[in-house]
């Protein structure tokens, strides 16, 4: 057990974030859906090197999961978790329960938009709409003023900029590099679903961007990039559901390489589905 601050209700949440404000203390919010590992420590030291406290947000989300599987056998690691946050001098976690995150009658959804549309959108129906409206409600109850998304949820950190913006919400969205294994695979809660074997072909995806990154093999054309990126993962035993070259704002498929195309990757290896993205720029 540790003594850390534990605010479970939006109310709680928002009253606690008062009187530090009052105070004229500063403070950052890291939403999470728990099961933390070193990406999500990331984020909780970019916090605490922006502001003068820092909560945590631990919440499965069940609105943005698609496959009712994904939802149930996500992993939970509460006591881990909360040790961690402890030992990282996080302020206070703020874990509602679903009912006081959606009370009966619940009926409001944030719909994201065209940058929701394709990629992750496109093949996890009304998951975009899902994040969109939990992290809202987030933020309305913390107030934070920042809150601090990884860059591995490349689109999620776009669309939540987006809403940010659009709504006029009062927050500053900071988005962090991903956290990566040894060998390269990008840190995700879902990884510990990986099988052994599994697990040594995920490594693909992250040689397949360092292919395509590396200026002696990268041709320059975006269709030959998805093609090889595709092919690299497809032959590690990969099940590959999309890879594109996007324009970094938009999202949109990229005619050619520039300073603001990045690649976008989502892949199943054995029932596991893994995302991972990187910034291409373009070679001479
Ligand atoms: P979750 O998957 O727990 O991720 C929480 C935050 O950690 C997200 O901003 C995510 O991009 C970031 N993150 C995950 N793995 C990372 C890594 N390897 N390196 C750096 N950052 C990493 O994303 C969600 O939860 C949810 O959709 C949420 C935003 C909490 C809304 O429910």
């Amino acid at each position: 057990m540790t003594s850390l601050l534990r605010l479970s209700t939006p109310s709680d949440a928002h009253r606690w974030s008062d009187e530090r404000r009052r105070d004229g203390q500063s403070i950052g919010l890291v939403p999470t859906m728990g099961a933390l590992h070193r990406g999500h420590a990331a984020l909780i030291e970019r916090s605490q090197a922006l502001c003068d406290l820092t909560v945590v947000s631990i919440f499965v989300n069940p609105t943005q999961f698609d496959r009712s599987d994904d939802f149930d056998l996500y992993p939970r690691t509460l006591d881990d978790d909360l040790a961690l946050c402890d030992s990282l001098g996080v302020n206070a976690v703020y874990m509602p329960t679903v009912d006081a995150m959606y009370p009966d009658g619940f009926d409001t959804t944030i719909d994201p938009g065209s940058l929701a549309h394709r990629w992750e959108g496109e093949h996890r129906p009304g998951h975009f709409a899902g994040v969109a409206t939990v992290v809202t409600k987030l933020l309305t109850a913390v107030q934070p003023h920042i809150a601090v998304f990884g860059e591995k949820d490349f689109q999620q950190l776009a669309v939540i900029q987006h809403v940010v913006r659009d709504l006029g919400l009062p927050v500053t969205v900071v988005g962090e590099p991903t956290v990566r294994e040894d060998d390269g695979l990008a840190m995700s809660s879902r990884n510990v679903h990986l099988a052994p074997d599994a697990r040594a072909q995920a490594t693909s995806i992250k040689q397949a961007i360092d292919r395509a990154l590396d200026r002696s093999t990268n041709t320059g054309s975006p269709s030959d990039i998805v093609e090889q990126v595709t092919t690299d993962i497809q032959q590690a035993g990969g099940t590959v559901d999309y890879v594109a070259v996007v324009d970094r704002l938009t999202l949109e498929p990229a005619a050619g390489l520039n300073d603001n195309t990045q690649l976008l990757v989502a892949a199943w290896f054995d029932g596991v589905r893994l995302i991972d993205n990187a910034a291409l720029v373009a070679t001479e």
